[in-house]
């Protein structure tokens, strides 16, 4: 038996995080298994490389190796286990995010980028990729009023411009994975369109 390996991403501020309880209500409904995780972090050592992520200072390709450290970890511990027996994995972000934060906004070479995704999970690729998309102008106005900003959330407007043309660029490569969400619209509008994406899994 294989499960399914779903994963959400956007900016910060897309509002990805607020879709997390109803997907998973709705694929429960499915009658499956679901493993709610994220990233970095989703294992105790991910979580403690988690917190240094987004606090401390650092080399980006440090950064970049600390990610993808981390998600070695997650894949071993809890995403393959978990696909094996079957279950649902929802994990909000995964490899994208660093080709949308590190090469996208960051300009990590994206050959490195590829050769660490081929190391840590050749094999391993999401079925669906759920993109929370909005203009940069509303996810900087959702942070803004939101919360203490970590790290990346301090960045400017033109740092969060690159990410969103990274992810658009990355749906644009990958057709049959990605589902683009238009989320700037009122909050059920979007329900309903995570609702239909998640019904036809
Ligand atoms: P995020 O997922 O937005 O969580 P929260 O809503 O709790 O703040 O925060 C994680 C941050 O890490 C986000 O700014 C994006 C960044 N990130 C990367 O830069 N590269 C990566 O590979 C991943 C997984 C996350």
């Amino acid at each position: 038996m294989i499960g399914k390996f779903i994963t959400l991403e956007g900016m910060d501020g897309a509002g990805k995080s607020t879709h997390i309880p109803n997907i998973i209500a709705l694929l429960q409904a499915q009658g499956h298994e679901v493993v709610s995780t994220r990233e970095p972090g989703g294992t105790p050592l991910g979580e403690r490389l988690r917190d240094l992520l987004l606090h401390e200072t650092m080399h980006v390709e440090t950064e970049t190796l600390l990610m993808f450290a981390a998600r070695r970890e997650h894949i071993a511990n809890v995403i393959a286990p978990a696909l094996a027996r079957g279950a649902y994995v929802l994990s909000d972000r995964f490899t994208d995010a660093t080709y949308a934060y590190q090469h996208g906004a960051k300009g990590v070479d994206i050959k490195k980028i590829e050769a660490l995704e081929n190391w840590v999970h050749e094999d391993l690729q999401p079925n669906v990729t759920l993109l929370f998309d909005v203009p940069v102008e509303v996810s900087m106005r959702r942070l803004a009023s939101a919360r203490q900003p970590d790290k990346f959330e301090r960045e400017s407007h033109e740092f969060f411009h690159k990410i969103r043309q990274a992810y658009l660029l990355r749906a644009a490569l990958n057709p049959s994975r990605y589902r683009v969400i238009d989320a700037n619209q009122p909050l059920e509008v979007v329900n309903k369109s995570v609702e239909t994406i998640i019904a036809t899994l």
